[in-house]
Order: structure tokens, then C-alpha cells, then sequence
């Protein structure tokens, strides 16, 4: 971990922050965590935006998916992630790559460590809003994310500006987080055949959102329904946009790494290997990956 270049930062402790292990300078790291492997399209994103940073990720593929979950087995999981992220690697931010979590869990992390930047992930329907010309938005993502009432207020707060087509998709996310090619084409042939038509006439879905964190790694299947001229929208880069700005109005941001360093440190709750290939097959990052138990 580099600390030279790296500015210091006073922390003052109340009494109430003392309870919680609090990042300590700017060389900490970010922690980041989703129920597996999606949140490397979240990482790729961080790490474009944000090259100087050091990066804990925890695959919670364990208990993954969460999507097939109630809420209360979500929050555990990620109080408990987020706990181990503080109390062993002093994270000076917390990323929720994953919108399910995000939507089940992200205001009692954030009530349960105000002093904590925390940034969420959310279905991208508002650029989708500003991008769309036919009008027409289809939106994919894990039952539990579109009953949720946070995505429920984002979908109410746009009526009348365009007409969203929601699809959950149970089980996609299993085939993704597992590789299997065959139940991810099926998948994504049965959800965008249900959607409806795809395409930039009146009437047809012109823009996609991809409301999982693990759907952009499976666009080649998706597209085999939507065509090409279809736009995908994913959640990544805004997420790494606002990291950076919190990071820098807390003036936390990392100014620069020593050479050679290891940018990411990788954890998983459940297979290794799984996380192992697809950090090197989707991120070109060949490094081993811990395994965790929390
Ligand atoms: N990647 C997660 C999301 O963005 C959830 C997938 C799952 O575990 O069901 O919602």
C-alpha cells in the first residue's frame, strides 16, 4: 500500500465514531462488495476513473444470488461485509456494486456509519430518460431490486416522461456468477423475447438498462435479442464519478501509487476460482483471490 504520495488526513473521533474503526488517511483503501462477480463491471469502471486507488473487492458468491433473497438476509450481508471492510482494512469510502443490495441495504449502512462515503448503485433510468428517442425503455434487473421502494420512487418520479418496460430476470444472474453459457443464452433469449420489440422505430425499445451488475457481462447474449442498434446502459462510470467527488470533497483522494504496487486486493466468501477467472477473462487482472469467511 502507498503512502508516500498520498496525502494525510486529521481524523477526528467522536465518542460515537470510536465504536467503528475509521479509515485513517488517504493511502487506505476503498472497499467494494456485491453478491459475486458483477461488481468487477463496477471495479473496471472505479479503476478507469480512479487509477491511483487501492481497491479491497469481496465477492459475497457464498450467499449469492441476492437478487432471490428477502431484504433482511441482504442487510445482514452486507452490515456484515461492510463491518470486516472497516474493522480489517480501515476503507476510507465503501462502494455497493450491486443494486440489489444497494436497494435493500444502503440507508442503514450509511445510518449505521454516517462518518463512511458511501456510494450506491441504481438502474440508470434517468440518463436512459435523457437518451431515448422513441420513448420506449427496457429495464432489466433481480426481482428484489424492482420491488424494492427505493427503485419503485425512481420509477414513480419519471412518470409521464417515458414508458418503461420492466423485466426481472431470476436467474440470470446464477448463470452468470456459474459461467454457464447455456442457461445465460436461454435467459437472456427468454427475458428480452418477454420485453417486447427492440429497435429505433416508434413504439420499439431504443434503450436498455441494465439494472444488475452483472448483466453487462453477458451483452453479447443480450444482444443476440435486442440487436445492435438497441443502446445498453450500465451503472458503472457514475458510481466511479461520484466516488471521486466524494473522495476529493473529503480530501481523501489518493494523489499517486508506488510503482508496482497491487491495486486490487480480491476476497471471496465463496469459490475462489470463479472470482479468479473472471477478473482475469473480464478485467485482464491475473491475481490470486482470498477466500473469506464472514
Ligand atoms: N449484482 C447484483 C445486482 O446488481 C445482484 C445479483 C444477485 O446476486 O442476484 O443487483
Amino acid at each position: 500500500m502507498a503512502k508516500a504520495h498520498c496525502q494525510r488526513r486529521v481524523q477526528v473521533h467522536s465518542r460515537r465514531l470510536a465504536l467503528t474503526p475509521l479509515p485513517s488517511h488517504s493511502a487506505s483503501p476503498i472497499g467494494v462488495f456485491d453478491s459475486g462477480v458483477g461488481g468487477l463491471s463496477v471495479l473496471r469502471a472505479l479503476l478507469a476513473e480512479l487509477p491511483d486507488e487501492q481497491v479491497v473487492y469481496v465477492a459475497d458468491s457464498g450467499h449469492a444470488p441476492y437478487g432471490e433473497r428477502d431484504d433482511a438476509y441482504v442487510i445482514e450481508r452486507a452490515r456484515a461485509i461492510t463491518a470486516h471492510l472497516l474493522t480489517h482494512h480501515h476503507i476510507k469510502a465503501l462502494v455497493v456494486a450491486c443494486n440489489t443490495a444497494t436497494a435493500a441495504a444502503i440507508h442503514l449502512l450509511r445510518e449505521q456509519h454516517p462518518q463512511l462515503p458511501i456510494v450506491g448503485i441504481e438502474p440508470a433510468l434517468k440518463p436512459a430518460v435523457g437518451l431515448s428517442t422513441t420513448g420506449v425503455i427496457g429495464v432489466m434487473a433481480t426481482r428484489s431490486t424492482l420491488r424494492s421502494d427505493k427503485f419503485q420512487r425512481l420509477l414513480a418520479s419519471l412518470e409521464g416522461q417515458a414508458r418503461f418496460v420492466v423485466q426481472p430476470c431470476a436467474g440470470l444472474a446464477l448463470a452468470i456468477e456459474q459461467f454457464d453459457t447455456i442457461k445465460i443464452e436461454a435467459a437472456c433469449a427468454e427475458y428480452t423475447g418477454a420485453m417486447g420489440s427492440f429497435g429505433t422505430k416508434t413504439g420499439q425499445i431504443d434503450t436498455l438498462v441494465l439494472g444488475c451488475t452483472h448483466y453487462p457481462f453477458a451483452e453479447s447474449h443480450l444482444r443476440a435479442g435486442t440487436g445492435a442498434a438497441v443502446r445498453y446502459l450500465e451503472g458503472g462510470a457514475p458510481v466511479a464519478r461520484q466516488t471521486r467527488r466524494l473522495l476529493q470533497a473529503g480530501q481523501a483522494i489518493c494523489a499517486g501509487r508506488a510503482t508496482g504496487s497491487q491495486q486490487v486486493v480480491f476476497y471471496s466468501t465463496g469459490n475462489p476460482l470463479t472470482l479468479e477467472s473472471a477478473a482475469k477473462r473480464w478485467l485482464g487482472l491475473e491475481q490470486s483471490v482470498l477466500p473469506l469467511a464472514v
